[in-house]
């Protein structure tokens, strides 16, 4: 049975009052919350670290989904995972043993998941698909939250789909960057699953109306998919 889940990111929260936040999207019906991490390198930004998320641990009982924007993910696998997080995604293009880093993952008893940037063909990650239980498209050049949907990418999730029956795979897709109620539909038409959104959610007034809005959206375009 499909399922669709809302993961607000915090980067789009208010840092200094992250408890009411995350409290008003859980009490919407928030199952997971997306943590960014970004290292000034691999992206250029700087967001937050493993002590936030030690923080949060202990704030919420939330599924932590962290999504590593850094270079040289493998060496901060243990910290994270020490840390609270209990799905835990690396990109591609930031780790030359791919393979082995997804292995560590799950040797910590989180998920793993691998993501893609826009520019990054699907194809990179054939080898991994097996071992992956998450794969996440990025719909944005990562970086920085608010910025707009590149439509583009909807082919890859429709690729990674097909690719998971044709080979009878099991991995979750989960997409990111520039989600809003207006395109939520196409990207669960595509075949998303999990759908990261910051701004459209914690950037408007009333936080749980906009997560209730996005997930009736993205439910909606479920029902309405044969
Ligand atoms: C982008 C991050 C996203 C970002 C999404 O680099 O990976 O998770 O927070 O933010 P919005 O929904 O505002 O595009
Ligand atoms: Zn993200």
């Amino acid at each position: 049975m499909p399922s669709i889940e809302i993961a607000p990111s915090i980067l789009a929260a208010d840092f200094a009052d992250l408890a009411a936040d995350i409290r008003a999207v859980q009490q919407a019906g928030a199952a997971m919350l997306h943590v960014d991490v970004m290292d000034g390198h691999f992206v250029p930004n700087i967001s937050i670290g493993v002590p936030v998320l030690a923080s949060l641990r202990k704030a919420t009982s939330l599924t932590l989904d962290v999504h590593l924007m850094i270079e040289h993910p493998e060496r901060y696998v243990d910290a994270f995972a020490q840390a609270g997080a209990d799905w835990i995604s690396v990109h591609q293009e930031a780790t030359p043993h791919l393979d082995r880093t997804v292995a560590a993952i799950r040797e910590h008893g989180c998920h793993a998941g691998v993501v893609v940037n826009p520019a990054t063909p699907v194809s990179t990650l054939d080898a991994v698909l097996a071992q992956a239980d998450f794969v996440l498209v990025m719909s944005v050049n990562p970086g920085f939250g608010g910025q707009k949907f590149l439509p583009g990418t909807l082919g890859k999730l429709r690729q990674l789909r097909d690719a998971r029956s044709r080979h009878n795979l099991n991995y979750r897709l989960e997409v990111d960057g520039g989600i809003e109620a207006g395109n939520v539909a196409d990207a669960v038409r595509a075949g998303a699953e999990i759908i990261v959104a910051g701004t459209s959610i914690f950037r408007e007034p009333d936080i749980g109306a906009a997560f209730r809005r996005m997930k009736s959206a993205a439910l909606d375009a479920l029902s309405q998919k044969v």
